[in-house]
């Protein structure tokens, strides 16, 4: 499969994968993005559908059950099901969270914040090299929406972002609703934080909605429309950094196929916009004004 991967995919979910199969998001959709957790240690007819669909759309994989951030050491029977899988969908990179899921063995099936801190940083950049050996290919880190601090932070979230990336040489996978939430809960311009990272190592992006459950308080559901200010973030994105894969994560009161793809078409034309205001930003570089 080409590494070459670009424009507006949907991430791919049990509620909808049988209207995928069946060809409904044919040409409608650049690619689709999907958990690996969802289709290891799994028979039956998920593997059957993944592979069916995996003959007709590029695939991206994301996991959720790495725990960069845990103190266990990294799970050595998830990697033993993780590679084979990833070779299987052909998928050019992985990503995973900068987050921790579990401690001691317990998986507690949620993205919780890691302390920003040095030593945190480098703990998770260290297991970010091995998870990138381990699964022969390479890593992007995903930036979280994140609710409380552990601890006494001694950075901020994208200088910390920074630090990982650059002690593990790794990729981000940019998730634009989670640096708005973050902004929203925490009060912080979500551009400054966009200012600091470095966007040429950028390998994807993440778009979603959410839902307001105080006046105070936005919680990243994955459960509703994306709102304006995340889209003008993602075009903000792509214009500085070019084509690059764009997924929308829909996770709960997921609507009928057919308006995720109208959805899809809306964040579609956004991008193509962006893309189209990148390749001017290009040519003036070249020429001139
Ligand atoms: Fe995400």
């Amino acid at each position: 499969m080409s590494v070459d991967i670009t424009g507006v995919g949907l991430g791919l979910r049990a509620a909808f994968i049988e209207r995928v199969e069946r060809g409904e998001a044919d040409g409608k959709i650049a690619f689709l993005e999907v958990a690996p957790e969802n289709y290891m240690h799994r028979g039956g007819k998920a593997p059957r559908r993944l592979a069916a669909i995996a003959e007709r759309f590029p695939i991206i994989s994301h996991g959720l059950m790495m725990s960069l951030g845990s103190p266990d050491p990294l799970d050595d029977a998830y990697f033993a099901e993780l590679r084979p899988f990833l070779d299987r969908v052909g998928t050019p990179w992985h990503s995973d969270h900068l987050c921790w899921s579990g401690i001691d063995g317990v998986l507690l099936h949620d993205l919780l914040p890691v302390p920003f801190t040095t030593a945190s940083a480098t703990r998770i950049a260290d297991r970010v090299r091995q998870a990138q050996d381990r699964i022969g290919r390479p890593m992007a880190v995903e930036n979280v929406s994140w609710y409380l601090q552990l601890g006494a932070p001694q950075k901020d979230e994208p200088d910390f972002v920074v630090e990982v990336l650059e002690r593990a040489d790794c990729q981000l996978m940019l998730d634009v609703n989670n640096i708005f939430v973050n902004a929203s809960n925490h009060g912080f311009d979500p551009y400054d934080w966009l200012r600091k990272v470095p966007l040429e190592r950028v390998v994807q992006l993440h778009i979603a909605g959410h839902d307001r459950w105080e006046d105070d308080l936005i919680v990243d559901t994955h459960g509703n429309e994306v709102r304006e200010e995340v889209y003008d973030m993602l075009a903000w994105v792509i214009e500085r950094t070019g084509p690059k894969p764009v997924v929308l994560e829909r996770d709960s009161d997921i609507p009928p196929l057919p308006t995720l793809l109208e959805e899809v078409a809306r964040i579609d034309g956004v991008y193509q916009a962006a893309v189209a205001r990148w390749q001017s930003r290009q040519e003036v570089a070249r020429h001139g004004s």
